[in-house]
Order: C-alpha cells, then structure tokens, then sequence
C-alpha cells in the first residue's frame, strides 16, 4: 500500500487498563495474560465524509512479548461504539517498521517490517487488519502459540521497532445510498481520477481509488449532521515472551495475487502482483436458477516455508458468502464464512458483515508441507454488482510444534 507521511501524530493514547489474570500455559508454567485497551489518534467525520488515515508510533505493547489477540472498534468521544450504519470500518491495518534512532525527522528513512506472506511491493505486509467485521470475530491465538513482537535480535542495530496504524472509515449518515457509499462507487463520490490524477479506466467502478481521505459521498437533498470525532479503540492481549512460547508466522493470501512466474531464460523470479480489490460482475438475468448466482474466484501460490496451521480467517465485504484455502491434494484446510447482522445493535447491523467465522484446527492435524500449493477460493453473490470487494486470507502457522516433555 502506497504510504504517505502525516505531518502531525497526536498521542493522547491515555485508557490502559490492566486486566492480568492466568491462564494455564503448556506445562507447569503460567503466564500472566495482560489487557491493554488503546485508543487511535482522533479522526473526524461529517455525513459523508471518508477518513483514510495513516498515523505512525502508536501506541502497543513494548519489550519482548507474544500477542495473544488483537480487537479493535470504532468509538466517538464518550467512548460509545459506533454502528457501521453510521460509520464504516472499511478497514484498519497494523503494521511494524523500524525507525532509525538518530534520525530527527521522526518518518524519515523507516524500514516497513513485514510479514510472511507472498504479495511484493509493500503490499499486505500488515501484521493485523480487519474491518467492518472486527467486532466478532475471534482472533486469540491458542496456548502456546503467540505473534513475537520486540525481540532484540530481530531490530536492526540503530533502529527502534514502531508501529504504524492505517484506518479507513466512511461516515453513511443521510448518504443517498448507503451499500454504494461503503463500496466506493466512484459515481457517488463523483471521481474519475486516481490518487496521480490519471484517469479510471470505464470499467473500474469502485474501490479505493474512489473513497480516498476527505472524499464525500453523496448526500440525500438538503441532509445535514453533525461533524463528529472518532477514534479506533484497540484491545491487545499478550504475555512477556518466555521460552514456552512458540512464535507463528503471518500469511495473507490475496485471491487477487496472480503469479507471474519466472522466466528462467530471462533470469526473472516470480513476482505476485496482489491487487488487494476486485470487481463482482452481476450475473446474468436468465442465468439466475435455484442455486442463485455465485461468483467465484481461486489464486494458486506455492508456500515455500511449510508448518502446522493454528489459526485461519478471511475478510470479505458485503456480498461474500464464503472462502476456501485447499492444499495441494484438495484438502481443506479452512473455511472462513462471514456473518451477517440482523439487527440495529452495534456488532448486529443489519446488512453488514459484522463478523468472519475462524479455524481453530488441533494443532498438529493440518500440516502444510515446504512448497506446497495451497489455492484460496473466494465466492461472492452477484445476483447484483459489487465493487471494490477484497478476497483475504489470514493463516497462522508454526513451523514447529511445542517440544514435548518440557
Ligand atoms: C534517508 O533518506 C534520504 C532520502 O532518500 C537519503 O538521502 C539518506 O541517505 C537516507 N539516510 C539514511 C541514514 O539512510
Ligand atoms: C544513523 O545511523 C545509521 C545506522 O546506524 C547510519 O548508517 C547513519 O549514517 C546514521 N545517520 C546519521 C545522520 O547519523
Ligand atoms: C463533480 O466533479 C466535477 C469536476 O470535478 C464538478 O464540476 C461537478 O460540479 C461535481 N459534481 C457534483 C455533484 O459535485
Ligand atoms: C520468457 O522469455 C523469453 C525470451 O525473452 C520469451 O520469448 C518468452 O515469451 C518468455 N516467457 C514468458 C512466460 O514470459
Ligand atoms: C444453474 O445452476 C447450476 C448449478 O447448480 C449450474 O450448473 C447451471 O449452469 C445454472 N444454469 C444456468 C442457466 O446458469
Ligand atoms: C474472478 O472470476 C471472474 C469469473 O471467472 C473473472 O472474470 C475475473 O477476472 C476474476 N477476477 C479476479 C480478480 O481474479
Ligand atoms: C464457492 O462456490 C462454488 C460453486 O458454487 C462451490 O463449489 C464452492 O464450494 C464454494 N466455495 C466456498 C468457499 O464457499
């Protein structure tokens, strides 16, 4: 994802409440859990309006540690939740860097850390990210698994380990058409320009391009509301890093993500070339039978480095109905399906995916093998068109298991 530099980061990152309690680590040892609550920098949001922020140095746990999960969701001032309704997580990303420390210019020369996934150019290298789903789905890593974060060893000499936040929200309140204002129909936002001022080609109808900061969505005549000031409101759970962790890594597989592969007479690698979005064409009329209509896309990437899946989720938006990730032999190895709200509740809105259902398999039982072929399968409804929808797939995997007899 392309990065631009804030010129101001406010910290008033002030809610920490520690919440430690014990849960029974493998073995004989227990660690304390803590809670941290953190609040983002502030963005504002008025009917209409798009907030695409980037802001560096957040706040997150400091020194050696695992991360046990990560929830986050969209408050106002008072600290009250805020239904999709009114503003849209689109979505959040947390990603690492590393930050020269005799630099004075506070961005200047950082290093973005990724993580293990394929796609190339700085592209979903996040850590975690989610949007309007971030309420229920789960996203604690079993015992005695964690995300190693601040290991000595791994900080290149000089530098700091920071964290850096992106948020994107759209507030929908008295917009003329709500599904269209959450995916960034490029008609309703009135943009036909990319971010460099070249033109979208015709048959882009929606998507990031179109609902970039401080865009607005068309409003219903004469509507008017208040300007009002948000915050992502962040949850980590994690434990000071012992040796009875043991650390996973972070794959995104992008339905998107078409390997070029190489060219040996030419001496070119494969590259991925991960366009994070994509259009669902509705289906045709006539085509419409019993079974409804599904469009469905698949990816192939090999995976170079193998291990045991812990845990696993996908991200869709409105319209998906379900994701895939096969091994080589055409074995599952997760399903990730979303669901949707039925009511007006926050974490409940009717219409929005307010929530990915996961994979928990017994650690141990999936095993993917060094190099092996994994295919992620996306399905969307298109009895109508969709733009701007995404096709991710979070896996965590070990490459060990814990040592038995410790
Ligand atoms: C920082 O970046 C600038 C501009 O790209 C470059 O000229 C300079 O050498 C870099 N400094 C360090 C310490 O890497
Ligand atoms: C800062 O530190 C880096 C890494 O140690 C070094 O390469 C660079 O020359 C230093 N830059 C300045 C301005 O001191
Ligand atoms: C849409 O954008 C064009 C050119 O950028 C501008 O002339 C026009 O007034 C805009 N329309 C609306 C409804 O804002
Ligand atoms: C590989 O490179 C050769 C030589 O330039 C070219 O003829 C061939 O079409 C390339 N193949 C692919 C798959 O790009
Ligand atoms: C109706 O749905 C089935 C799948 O159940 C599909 O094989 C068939 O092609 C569909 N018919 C039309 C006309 O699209
Ligand atoms: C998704 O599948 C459709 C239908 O097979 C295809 O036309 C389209 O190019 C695919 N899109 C992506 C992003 O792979
Ligand atoms: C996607 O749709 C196809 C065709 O209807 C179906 O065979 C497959 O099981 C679906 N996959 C998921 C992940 O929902």
């Amino acid at each position: 994802m392309k990065i631009c530099f804030v010129s101001q980061v406010w910290l008033i990152s002030w809610a920490i409440l520690l919440v430690p309690h014990s849960i029974g680590a493998f073995g004989e040892t227990k660690n304390n859990v803590i809670s941290s609550i953190f609040l983002s920098p502030k963005f504002e949001l008025g009917p209409g309006s798009v907030a695409n922020k980037e802001f560096f140095d957040v706040d997150f746990p400091r020194g050696h540690v695992a991360i046990k999960s990560f929830n986050a969701e969209v408050v106002d001032e008072l600290g009250n939740p805020v239904p999709l309704y009114e503003t849209y997580l689109h979505h959040w990303i947390v990603q690492k860097y590393y930050q020269p420390k005799n630099i004075t210019y506070q961005y200047e020369n950082i290093s973005w850390a990724r993580n293990s996934g394929m796609c190339q150019d700085n592209i979903l290298v996040q850590y975690y990210g989610l949007g309007s789903e971030t309420r229920k789905t789960d996203t604690l890593i079993p015992d005695p698994f964690g995300v190693e974060i601040g290991n000595p060893a791994y900080i290149p000499k000089g530098y700091d380990e920071k964290w850096f936040f992106n948020v994107h929200a759209i507030d929908t309140r008295g917009v003329k058409h709500r599904v269209g204002c959450t995916e960034c129909r490029c008609k309703l936002y009135n943009i036909t320009k990319d971010g460099d001022g070249n033109p979208l080609s015709s048959d882009y109808g929606g998507g990031l391009a179109c609902c970039p900061d401080e865009a607005k969505c068309k409003l219903r005549n004469g509507f008017q509301g208040p300007k009002r000031s948000l915050y992502l409101r962040y949850t980590i759970k994690w434990i000071k890093w012992n040796h009875f962790v043991v650390p996973i890594n972070i794959y995104i597989f992008d339905v998107t993500d078409t390997l070029i592969t190489s060219n040996k007479s030419k001496g070119i690698s494969p590259k991925h070339n991960c366009q994070i979005e994509y259009q669902v064409k509705p289906c045709i009329k006539d085509h419409k039978n019993g079974s409804g209509c599904i469009y469905v896309n698949r990816t192939s990437t090999p995976m170079q480095k193998g291990g045991y899946v812990i845990y696993g989720v996908a991200h869709q938006h409105i319209g998906g109905v379900g994701s895939t990730l096969y091994g080589q032999d055409g074995r599952v190895i997760c399903s990730s399906i979303p669901r949707y709200g039925r009511g007006k509740e926050v974490g409940n809105e009717k219409g929005y995916v307010v929530g990915m259902s996961t994979c928990y398999p017994k650690p141990g039982s999936i095993k993917i093998f060094d190099g092996e072929t994994i295919t992620l399968e996306v399905n969307y409804s298109n009895s109508r068109r969709h733009t701007g929808v995404m096709g991710l797939f979070y896996l965590l995997v070990a490459e060990h298991l814990p040592h038995q007899n410790l």
